[in-house]
Order: C-alpha cells, then sequence, then structure tokens
C-alpha cells in the first residue's frame, strides 16, 4: 500500500504507522470512521471510509479541510497562490516568510497556512499562548519550486476527490463531544497528544484529559484504536498500566531521528489499545513486561484481554 500524504503536516503525523492501524482496524459496512485528534488526517484519509467524521480543536486545520470540500482552495488555486508567494520569497527570503506569518494570524487565511506549514522549520504546526502560530522561518527561500507546487497542489486532488466522493465532515470541536456521539457501528480513532510532549496552543494534554478520553472509551459501544507510546530507552508509558490493562495492547518499533546524523537514531515503542481482539495474527508475549527493548519483535500483544 502507498501511503498518501496529506496537505498539511503536523507533530506526531502517524504516516509511517498507517498501514500497521489499517491492518488492524474494523469499521463495519455502514458505520462512520471517527477521528477525534485528526491532525494531519493521514490515517483517516487513507483508510477511505465511506462516511467519516474528523475533528480537531485546531480550527485552522478544520478550515483548511472546509475550504477544500467547499471549493475554495482548489488544486488550481493552490498552485497559483504557492507559484505567487513561493516567488516573494525567493526573492525576499525570510522576510516575506515573517510577512505572510503576520497576516496569518490576523486573517486566519487557510492558504496562508499551508504556505506556511511547508516554508516553516520542519514543517510543523506550532501556536503560542495566543494562539498565533509561532514557527521560525525554515531557511529554504528557493523551496517552492515547481515540483514542490506539483507535489502540495496533487495532496489537494486527492483530497478534493475524496470529499467529493464520500461523505466526509470536518469539526473544530473537544474530543469529549466527539466521542460521546459514536454508535456502535462506528470505529474510533484516537490519536491524542501524548503527555509532555509538542505542548503548544492546540496541544496541551494533562493527566485529567487522558483520564477522561479513557473514561469515555471505557463506555463507548464503538470499537477504538488508540495510538499512544508504550517505551522509550528512558522511561514507559504508565497510563498504559492504570488505564489499559482491559484492553488488546500491540506493540511496534519505532526510530525518529534528532537531528541529521545516522547516530542520532532513537528507537521508541508505539502502541496501539483496541477493545476487541486484534484481526490479524500476532505473536503472544505469555508475560505481562514492559521493558520492551531487549526482547523488541515486531509487535506483539503486552496485555490482551479485550472487553468487546
Ligand atoms: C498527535 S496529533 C494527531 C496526529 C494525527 N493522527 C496524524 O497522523 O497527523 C494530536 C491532535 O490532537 C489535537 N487535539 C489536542 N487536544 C485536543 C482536544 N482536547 N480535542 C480534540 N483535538 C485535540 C491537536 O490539535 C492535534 O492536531
Amino acid at each position: 500500500m502507498t501511503v498518501k500524504v496529506p496537505p498539511i503536516k503536523c507533530q506526531g503525523i502517524k504516516t509511517k504507522l498507517v498501514e500497521w492501524i489499517k491492518d488492524h482496524s474494523s469499521l463495519e459496512g455502514n458505520g462512520t470512521w471517527i477521528e477525534p485528534f485528526m491532525g494531519s488526517g493521514v490515517v483517516g484519509f487513507n483508510m477511505r471510509p465511506s462516511r467519516a467524521i474528523f475533528a480537531d480543536v485546531n480550527p485552522h486545520i478544520i478550515n483548511f479541510y472546509n475550504a477544500i470540500k467547499q471549493g475554495k482552495i482548489t488544486a488550481g488555486i493552490a498552485k497559483e497562490f504557492l507559484e505567487k508567494e513561493g516567488a516573494s520569497l525567493q526573492i525576499k527570503g525570510e522576510d516575506h516568510y515573517y510577512e505572510v506569518r503576520e497576516r496569518f494570524n490576523k486573517d486566519s487565511n487557510p492558504l496562508d497556512m499551508l504556505f506556511l506549514n511547508r516554508a516553516c522549520f520542519n514543517g510543523v504546526m506550532r501556536f503560542n499562548k495566543k494562539g498565533g502560530f509561532n514557527v521560525p522561518f525554515g531557511h529554504k527561500p528557493e523551496r517552492f519550486v515547481k515540483s514542490y507546487v506539483t507535489k502540495i497542489t496533487n495532496q489537494i486532488k486527492y483530497v478534493t476527490d475524496a470529499v467529493s466522493q464520500y461523505d466526509w465532515e470536518f469539526l473544530c470541536a473537544d474530543f469529549r463531544k466527539i466521542i460521546s456521539s459514536a454508535m456502535q457501528n462506528d470505529f474510533i480513532y484516537c490519536d491524542p497528544p501524548y503527555i509532555g510532549r509538542h505542548v503548544d496552543y492546540f496541544n496541551s494534554w494533562s493527566e485529567t484529559d487522558e483520564q477522561e478520553l479513557y473514561d469515555l472509551l471505557g463506555v463507548t459501544k464503538a470499537k477504538f484504536i488508540l495510538s499512544t507510546w508504550h517505551s522509550n530507552q528512558y522511561r514507559e508509558n504508565l497510563a498504559l498500566e492504570k488505564y489499559a490493562a482491559s484492553y488488546t495492547v500491540l506493540t511496534r518499533e519505532h526510530f525518529y531521528h534528532v537531528g541529521a546524523s545516522e547516530k542520532n537514531r532513537k528507537p521508541m515503542m508505539e502502541a496501539i489499545v483496541l477493545n476487541y481482539n486484534p484481526l490479524t495474527p500476532v505473536a503472544l508475549e505469555p508475560e505481562k513486561q514492559l521493558t520492551l527493548f531487549e526482547k523488541a519483535k515486531n509487535e506483539y500483544v503486552v496485555y490482551s484481554s479485550p472487553k468487546v
């Protein structure tokens, strides 16, 4: 499967885990795919469900996708915009980047957000305490060459085609509202911020949020997958033991880079929590065990006593 990358990137994007999540997700024929923490949307977009609710508290993400749905952003409009802004960036360099950033923080134009997301440092989205986009310039004034603009506009075209073909809704809402609306045949995919990581205006995540999320998932009639982390070289995610002991927890090793050097490849054990039995066979670990790196296998069940 070739994973389609969406036009807007965000921290914690799950591009590398889409296939794994897809292999284990289980959406009934007439149910709705519900994604309360859509971020870039890469997971649900690649599932291509007939009906979906994509939600996030970040209004800029939701405005962007609603603009595509309403035809206010098309591949053609984005191409013209990025060519124009890209040419100004090439001439004026970082001054132009900061002009667009200021303009976006006044008017919230979704096309400006697309430009900033692709021109900023590390291609991320981060907002300050007042909700202003505050990522610095990525120092690539020549970024918007023809092939790069084409790549982005193809990503927009992919979403435009999907929203015209399927019944997809984009809602700006808190996860509590979205999860409580789920019904029996629906499928919920949750990917909340991880406590203590990537904190910004739209990504603060507290113990209370974590507990309320597990409380809501504990009473939903829908099936769900919750993405989280299991352990890294230094720590284990204690929330898994605390809240997920009655669910199936599958793990997978994942490497991320700190800086450019290969030496700085850091292992991280990712986890998915399921309230049903895994659909594809996985190797079973007989004992509950949280220190994984010595014995790391590609994927196995850590706990297994699903509820549904
Ligand atoms: C880790 S990211 C999701 C990444 C996404 N799965 C992807 O692959 O791109 C978490 C998202 O949750 C959103 N978020 C944070 N707190 C939220 C809340 N209380 N309700 C709904 N969304 C929230 C953030 O804005 C962010 O987009």
